[in-house]
């Protein structure tokens, strides 16, 4: 018999401090409207001093175990995805494991950019179809505006910062149906951030530590990825468009949704889109959105919802999952 993943628990956790495109004007040559019409982004939060990608993350999984009436010490794997840990290490996973207190599971982070979130609930996935891991925590944390480089208009007003969590038990019921990971570094010049330990750090304030970004060439990549993923799901799963209820998508982009939604002859009133309130909170994006999306009630159990994402690597990927 199939053991299946199921979702038992969703969380989330925003910084309180809100920065709004008035007040990105204040910092860089833009406009609100240049930003909504653009992006579809309003604001984003942003962390504070002493708020970090594990406090973040730490949050969102408090609440998600509490939603799964389950303890930490209920759960054998924890896994992050994340592209701004704390630390080199200690990882973030084993920073928040400390915060929950259950010593001795397995625990990492793993690094797919803004497709974080789906490859950390694919990784769990697989870890808990093999039979050894029955509870799995999934969190997708970041604190983008860390890396952000303030001066330059065409990044600093996508990114956000924010964290979810999603439990995930084995069950014999659907369940996540599938999972597809990709990835291609042939075009790691569009979208990176390049410095590290092996290479250096530069001499440069925040240590040369910025997003930099060819945007309209990694928009065009990502609606056309995203269009072929989503094929490639639902043959998977031998699925027709019809069969999807609710997509869940990265959200980087509204006009990347759009374009995405249209791919699936979707209505705009079956996709969960928050990068409005949140920007582009990278691998935290698709659980902030799904956690919305139950909580909202838009969401109900046995719904069929397709999330995916695409980002710097670049890396795509996309779930399956029967609600
Ligand atoms: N405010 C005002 N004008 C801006 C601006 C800003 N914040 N940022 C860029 N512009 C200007 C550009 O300088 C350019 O001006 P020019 O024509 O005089 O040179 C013009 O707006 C158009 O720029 P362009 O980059 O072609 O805009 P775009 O329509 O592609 O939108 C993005 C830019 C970044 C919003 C869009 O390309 C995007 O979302 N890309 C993908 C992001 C993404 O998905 N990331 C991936 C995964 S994390």
């Amino acid at each position: 018999m199939r053991i299946y993943s199921r979702i038992t628990g969703t969380g989330s956790h925003l910084p309180a401090k809100i920065m709004t495109n008035a007040d990105l004007e204040k910092i860089v040559d833009t406009d609100d409207q240049w930003i909504q019409d653009r992006t579809g982004i309003k604001q984003r939060h942003v962390a504070v001093e002493g708020e970090t990608t594990s406090t973040l993350g730490l949050e969102a999984a408090k609440k998600a175990l509490k939603v799964a009436g389950i303890t930490a010490d209920d759960i054998d794997l924890l896994i992050v995805g994340t592209t701004t840990p704390d630390l080199i290490f200690p990882s973030t996973a084993c920073l928040i494991q400390k915060g929950l207190g259950c010593s001795g599971i397995t625990a990492m982070d793993v690094n797919a950019a803004c497709s974080g979130s789906i490859y950390a609930l694919g990784v769990a996935d697989k870890f808990i179809q093999s039979g050894q891991h029955k509870r799995a925590l999934v969190i997708g944390a970041e604190t983008l505006t860390r890396m952000v480089d303030w001066t330059d208009r065409t990044t600093c007003v996508l990114f956000g910062d924010g964290a979810s969590a999603i439990v995930l038990e084995a069950s014999e019921e659907p369940g996540i149906l599938s999972t597809h990971l990709h990835a291609d570094g042939m075009n790691d010049h569009l979208l990176n951030a390049t410095v590290g330990v092996s290479t250096g750090l530069k001499n440069e304030p925040n240590g040369g530590l910025k997003i930099r970004m060819k945007g309209s060439e990694v928009f065009k990549t990502a609606v056309m990825t995203l269009g072929r993923i989503v094929k490639e799901t639902l043959k998977a799963n031998d699925m027709k468009k019809t069969d999807i209820d609710w997509l869940i998508p990265h959200q980087a982009n509204l006009r990347i949704i759009t374009a995405t939604a249209k791919k699936l002859s979707m209505s705009m009133d079956q996709v969960i889109v928050t990068v409005d309130k949140h920007g582009n909170t990278s691998a935290a994006s698709v659980g902030l959105a799904l956690d919305e999306a139950i909580k909202s009630g838009k969401v109900a159990r046995g719904d069929v919802l397709l999330l995916e994402a695409f980002g710097g690597g670049f890396t795509w990927g996309s779930a399956l999952i029967k609600y």
